[in-house]
């Protein structure tokens, strides 16, 4: 991969002599869906694949972004004195948000440097491409810049900041905390309230971790994840008429049935029922997997799936068929939706011997049912993102 980057910048560059190589990876989450922004816990895990990219300084103030991916879009040029978004540069202004971000957080760059990516997250899958890239940039910066004093757990909130006010989507920060702090063999059990985490070693001797990609993305769906955003911030205001709580994130599930009476609208109270239950969740599922029940994490899963269904309704038809087609085969322990939602992926735990039945009938029927093929990937869980040459 680094021949491969390294020939592509000397091509566009003049040589590649001083550049630097890195990795950041994209993230799976197991459960914990859409708590991030209600102040409740996640689960995600960072994986194997990932974006890789090769970086040097310049001499002068303009900044060169290519995408091996996107070449149909060349070398985006921009200058350090106009860091604004453009529609025009499509993908780069997700590491220009960065740059961004770290001149709006005090860290305004004297140089620029050209940058070249190769990335192997399916687009559009939920798997966090754009955390990826996000905390790829930040790792560059630090490491080019000689920035010592931003954290792994920093350059997330960066990349969250970035993607809030210059990309437009106003995302929590499990994504890019996942990406930036994943270590291999590893979930990361994070409280978004108090930003606590543990690392939970995912030991499974009979069974695989499978992703499975719709490939579809509904449209719109930056802007009905920002709908879902605000209708919990109602919810809660609506709680807080009689409640001293910060989140929805800091009920319980009886605290909750106990109040929801003072949400009135009815949408509103099922995104609230949606996030303070799959908080609940989570918490349970990461004791029952210490506990090695993977049985009892299995169904929660499915029950996560439901909810995300029919009260988050963040789910689409064509998820629904791959959920509904794994919760059919024997050896199955989980099946749900995984990341923002509107299509993208399920993650799946799927006993050893399960695993080729798993994969050829869902391939098949999904197939005859939705028109094409459903991709699968079996989960390597990964480290966080770094430099690797040095
Ligand atoms: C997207 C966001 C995350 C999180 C998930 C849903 O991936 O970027 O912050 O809210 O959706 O759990």
């Amino acid at each position: 991969m680094k021949k491969k980057l390294f020939d592509k910048f000397a091509e566009l560059f003049g040589s590649a002599d001083g550049a630097r190589f890195y990795f950041s990876p994209g993230r799976v989450n197991l459960i914990g869906e859409h708590t991030d922004y209600n102040g409740g816990h996640v689960f995600p895990c960072a994986l194997t694949i990932g974006t890789y990219g090769a970086a040097r300084k310049r001499e002068d103030r303009m900044i060169h972004f290519y995408s091996m991916n996107l070449d149909s879009f060349g070398v985006v040029e921009v200058s350090l004195d106009d860091l604004t978004y453009k529609k025009a540069y499509n993908w780069a202004n997700y590491p220009l948000g960065v740059v961004w971000a770290f001149a709006e957080k005090g860290y305004k760059l004297e140089n620029g440097f050209d940058m070249v990516i190769w990335g192997n997250i399916p687009n559009g899958s939920g798997l966090s491409s754009s955390a990826s890239l996000e905390v790829l940039t930040g790792v560059i910066l630090t490491d080019l810049f000689g920035i010592d004093s931003l954290s792994m757990t920093d350059l997330a909130f960066i990349g969250q900041y970035s993607e809030n006010n210059f990309n437009g989507c106003n995302c929590g920060i499990m994504d890019q905390f996942a990406v930036a702090m994943g270590k291999k063999d590893n979930a990361i059990f994070l409280d978004t309230n108090t930003m606590k985490y543990e690392y939970a070693p995912i030991v499974l001797e009979d069974a695989k971790i499978i992703i499975t990609n719709s490939k579809v993305k509904h449209s719109l769906v930056d802007s009905a994840y920002n709908d879902r955003r605000q209708e919990c911030a109602d919810a809660l205001a609506a709680l807080q008429s009689e409640l001293d709580i910060k989140a929805l994130g800091d009920l319980t599930p009886e605290k909750f049935e106990e109040h929801k009476d003072l949400i009135k609208d009815p949408v509103q109270l099922k995104r609230a029922k949606h996030a303070v239950y799959e908080n609940q969740r989570t918490i349970d599922a990461v004791a029952a997997l210490r506990e090695g029940n993977i049985t009892k994490f299995g169904e929660l899963m499915n029950q996560s799936h439901i909810s995300l269904r029919d009260d988050y309704e963040v789910s689409c038809e064509e998820i629904d068929i791959l959920v509904d087609l794994a919760w059919k085969i024997p050896g199955v322990i989980g099946s749900r939706i995984t990341g923002g939602g509107f299509g993208g992926c399920t993650v799946s735990i799927v006993k050893n011997d399960a695993v080729d039945t798993f994969i050829d009938s869902i391939g098949r029927t999904y197939k005859e049912k939705v028109g094409h093929e459903a991709e699968f990937y079996t989960v390597d869980i990964g480290d966080g993102a770094s430099r690797i040459d040095g």
